[in-house]
């Protein structure tokens, strides 16, 4: 019972933990605010990229698209039965990662923090949020029937522990400059 919301809070939410990895696999190029300044910071900063944000969203939308096909057999081999992703469902999980984490640098940058720095919390949740906004600003029914109160408790346990996770080995392997 508990391993099935995992699994299918697992499943609803891996179109938007992959873009975040893979904009930094894919990042470089040219920053969104074009350097420009708010204040005495930059408005988001080199970390936030066209290309890192583009890429993202189009992994965590393709995800998507490859968990639909396969959603058959692997309902029937886990014994759950795993959600399917509308195009602009799908969409709107992959971007709102990329938006909230965009967002995330905006709060940064007006804090004080350089690129790179540490942020607790909103580090490691503010994907999450900007994810489940956009896929209920997208799909209301679809999120409603999707994320239950028992599935979002899972993703808000399950989120954080992930992505401290992913980023201690993409630090590791030496992908990304900090282990946050
Ligand atoms: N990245 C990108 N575009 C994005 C998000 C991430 O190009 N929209 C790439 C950048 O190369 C970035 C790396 O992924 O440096 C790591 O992402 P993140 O930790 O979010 O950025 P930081 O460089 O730490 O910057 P910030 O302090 O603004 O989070
Ligand atoms: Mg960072």
């Amino acid at each position: 019972m508990v391993w099935s919301v995992i699994a299918v809070a697992f499943w609803a939410m891996l179109p938007a933990y992959v873009p975040n990895n893979a904009a930094v696999l894919a990042g470089g190029g040219a920053p969104i605010d074009g350097g420009r300044m708010m204040g005495d910071s930059r408005l988001l900063g080199d970390g936030k990229t066209w290309r890192g944000t583009a890429v993202g969203t189009v992994i965590g939308f393709s995800l998507a698209m490859v968990l639909n096909a396969i959603n058959d057999p692997a309902s029937a081999a886990i014994g759950v039965q795993f959600p399917t992703f509308p195009l602009l469902t799908a969409l709107g999980l992959a971007f709102g990662a990329m938006l909230g984490d965009i967002t995330a640098s905006f709060i940064k940058r007006r804090s004080g923090r350089e690129r790179g720095a540490a942020f607790p919390g909103l580090d490691q949740l503010d994907f999450v949020i900007g994810a489940l906004a956009l896929a209920f600003l997208t799909s209301p029914m679809w999120f409603l029937e999707t994320f239950t109160l028992e599935v979002l408790l899972v993703v808000a346990i399950m989120t954080p522990a992930l992505h401290v996770t992913t980023n201690i080995v993409a630090y590791a392997i030496g992908v990304k400059n900090e282990p946050w």
